[in-house]
């Protein structure tokens, strides 16, 4: 039987899975995951979902200029103030950037804030990294989370979109869990961190 391998994970699958649907979320998830760029922003849908949770958007800790023409944040930091050597305040929403030791960075701090009192409400997307310290971390600060079914379509700098090569986790901190799951609920599915002092 002929194989396939496949050019993210690397195992080898029949060529019968081979389909033009397949192909093209391939070449999406190669577009994203090849860029080497952070500059993939946060669908409308989910933005304005979280503006329903958060009231408003105080923050917007990893960001740039463009990217705010959809959060709108009251305030934002860009690569150039770089949001990790800023205090951050206020409702916070973080979609952090993708390389590896910046995620860690992004989301230990948004950790820290919640728990010092200073940012008093969050939403995090961020990848369904299970293996990753910092998503434990996170996971055991957080209120609840919503395991995003399917893949979002994340739009790039150049306009375009593509669906991300991974999947997605939100992550709330706050304590109106109730509104989060209305929102997000059609999302995925909405898990209480009954541990959590949210
Ligand atoms: C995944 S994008 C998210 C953008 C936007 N927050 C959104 O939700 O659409 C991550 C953003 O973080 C920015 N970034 C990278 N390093 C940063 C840093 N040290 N401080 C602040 N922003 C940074 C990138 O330029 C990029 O715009």
């Amino acid at each position: 039987m002929s194989k396939v391998r496949c050019a993210h994970c690397g195992r080898r699958f029949a060529a019968r899975y081979r389909t033009a649907a397949y192909r093209k979320r391939m070449r999406n998830a190669d577009g994203y995951a090849k860029s080497e760029s952070n500059e993939w922003f946060t669908p409308p849908e989910i933005l304005t979902r979280v503006r329903a949770v958060l009231g408003t958007i105080d923050l917007d800790p990893a960001s740039c200029a463009a990217a705010q023409e959809r959060v709108r944040a009251g305030r934002y930091f860009s690569r150039e103030d770089d949001g990790l050597t800023k205090p951050w305040a206020g409702r916070v929403w973080i979609n952090p950037p993708f390389q590896r030791y910046l995620i860690d960075a992004f989301v230990n701090k948004l950790v820290r804030e919640v728990e010092s009192g200073r940012v008093t409400r969050a939403i995090l997307l961020t990848h369904l990294s299970s293996s990753a310290r910092w998503f434990h971390n996170a996971l055991a600060a957080s209120a609840a989370h919503c395991l995003i079914r399917g893949r979002i379509n994340c739009i790039h700098a150049s306009g375009g979109s593509s669906f991300a090569p991974w999947p997605s986790i939100l992550m709330y901190f706050g304590k109106n869990v109730a509104v989060f799951q209305r929102e997000f609920g059609g999302l995925g599915a909405i898990y209480r961190n009954e541990g959590a002092d949210a």
